[in-house]
């Protein structure tokens, strides 16, 4: 198997409660990676595949998120129960796991039935000083 043949990226990014874009890592606990780079070492991949933690890949309002490389699927709302089929199916078999993929319509777009566009979206409140 070649170096890297795939690069699995999971959203870490932290926003403070109530943000109103939600975010993928809410406790800040990289939990998903290590369940991914886990499931990775496991079956022997680790030198192989990578399971990187990423910033913000802007598909928030349907994270949790993670893309795989290079077929760049875009898969959300994925939990610790996705791991290992994800994993399976999709980086060792090459099928990618359809019922988490991000619909076209949501990716690709300004906005969607989940995203509020740039321009109506109420600014984050002022971090408070005391
Ligand atoms: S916080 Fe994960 S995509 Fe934005
Ligand atoms: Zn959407």
């Amino acid at each position: 198997m070649p170096l890297f043949e795939r690069h699995i990226f999971v959203c870490t990014n932290q926003r403070p409660e109530g943000s109103q874009r939600g975010c993928c890592d809410p406790e800040g606990k990289r939990a998903l990676q290590s369940m991914f780079k886990a499931a990775l070492a496991r079956r022997g991949l680790k030198g192989a595949i990578r399971a990187n933690a990423a910033g913000c890949l802007d598909q928030c309002e349907h994270g949790p998120t993670v893309v795989v490389y290079p077929e760049a699927v875009w898969y959300g709302g994925v939990t610790a129960n996705d791991v290992e089929q994800i994993v399976e199916s999709h980086v060792m078999g090459g099928v990618p796991v359809e019922r988490l993929r991000i619909a076209d319509e949501c990716l690709n777009a300004k906005s969607c039935a989940h995203r509020v566009p740039n321009e109506v979206r109420v600014p984050e409140p002022e971090k408070q000083h005391r």
